[in-house]
């Protein structure tokens, strides 16, 4: 048997492990499978041209932190969720239990692919007496339950941040109950409704400690943008995109070649060391195979 030939299905192989071997290359141009520490997956994208374009205006990688823009500002992700498909954010000047301060409004606009979940508790601090959302007719506050929560961030050292005593009467405190409800956009006009500041809580835990309350707000994403195509442009290694003219699906590959369908034969494009460095794997590898199988070491 010739040597050539008994080695065919052998190379295959390491052919085979190379490419395997290809997804820990760092991905250059512009799409990234990472922000930071934050696996960023379809339907998002570290940039423009990455992901689905319904997200690309809302989120972006900038500088290893992973943003959320709105008309209201911009806002850190701070968690994904992929199988709840939901996402954290942070809102810099929201208040929580350490920290208090001026806040600005919040507003998610009604054709984003995102809602407000309802496990957030949306707290209105330093109101007026006479703010709108007190009026006695509208029943917008929740001074059930919510008195406590009031008093419970009332109590914490940093509302002197928005110039309250500590344990300050709670009159000025609203659990807020949008009047729109949560189902299409979400609007927190904090001008409007003269509030000094706000705090966001997705999660109390058993916890009657406000310093262990989760600050933040939980977003639910539209998880149904996920198309044929792109499954099969991730099987070949590419991340899913679109072409900035006219918005139709792209196939990033790690080499930054883009394509309309997959990245499949067009792995091996890889220039300069990258390359260089497959190439002599592959012939090492082909060395020591026929040299364990044929004693042809010399
Ligand atoms: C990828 O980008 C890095 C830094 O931007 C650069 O040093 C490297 O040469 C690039 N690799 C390729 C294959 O273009
Ligand atoms: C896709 O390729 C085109 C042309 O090479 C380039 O202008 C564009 O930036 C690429 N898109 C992405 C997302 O890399
Ligand atoms: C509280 O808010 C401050 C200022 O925005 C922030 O630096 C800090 O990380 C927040 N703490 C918690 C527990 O969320
Ligand atoms: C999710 O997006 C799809 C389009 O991709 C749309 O048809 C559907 O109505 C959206 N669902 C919700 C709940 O907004
Ligand atoms: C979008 O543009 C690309 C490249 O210019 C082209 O290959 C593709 O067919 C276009 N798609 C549509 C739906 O027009």
């Amino acid at each position: 048997m010739s040597r050539s030939l008994a080695t065919i299905p052998l190379l295959l192989l390491l052919v085979y492990k190379a490419s395997a071997a290809l997804p820990i290359i760092p991905v250059n141009g512009t799409c990234q499978s990472i922000c930071g520490a934050i696996p960023v997956k379809y339907p998002f994208g570290t940039g423009f041209g990455c992901g689905h374009p319904a997200f690309s205006r809302y989120i972006k990688c900038n500088f290893g932190t992973l943003q959320f823009s709105t008309g209201t500002g911009i806002y850190t992700i701070s968690s994904i969720d992929y199988p709840s498909s939901t996402v954290t954010i942070t809102d810099p000047f929201m208040s929580n239990c350490s920290s208090m301060q001026n806040s600005g409004s919040f507003r998610l606009d009604e054709a984003s692919p995102f809602t407000v979940t309802k496990e957030n508790i949306f707290v209105l601090l330093g109101c007026s007496t006479t703010s709108p959302v007190f009026d006695p007719q509208e029943d917008l506050c929740d001074t059930g339950s919510g008195s406590r929560v009031c008093r419970g961030l009332y109590y914490c050292k940093g509302v002197i941040g928005i110039g309250l005593p500590r344990n300050a009467p709670t009159s000025t405190c609203c659990v807020y109950d949008s009047p729109s409800g949560l189902d299409s956009g979400y609007n927190l006009d904090l001008p409007n409704l003269q509030c000094s500041s706000y705090s966001t809580i997705y999660e109390f835990g058993d916890e009657g400690d406000p310093m262990k309350w989760k600050y933040g707000i939980l977003l639910q994403y539209n998880d149904s943008y996920y198309p044929d195509n792109c499954k099969n442009c991730e099987d070949s290694g590419g991340l899913c995109g679109f072409n900035s003219l006219n918005e139709s699906f792209a196939c990033i590959c790690r080499n930054g070649v883009n394509t309309t369908n997959n990245c499949y034969g067009r792995e091996y494009a890889w220039s300069g060391t990258t390359g260089l460095k497959i190439q002599t794997m592959l012939t090492i590898g082909e060395f020591l195979l026929s040299c364990m199988l044929f004693m042809r070491c010399r």
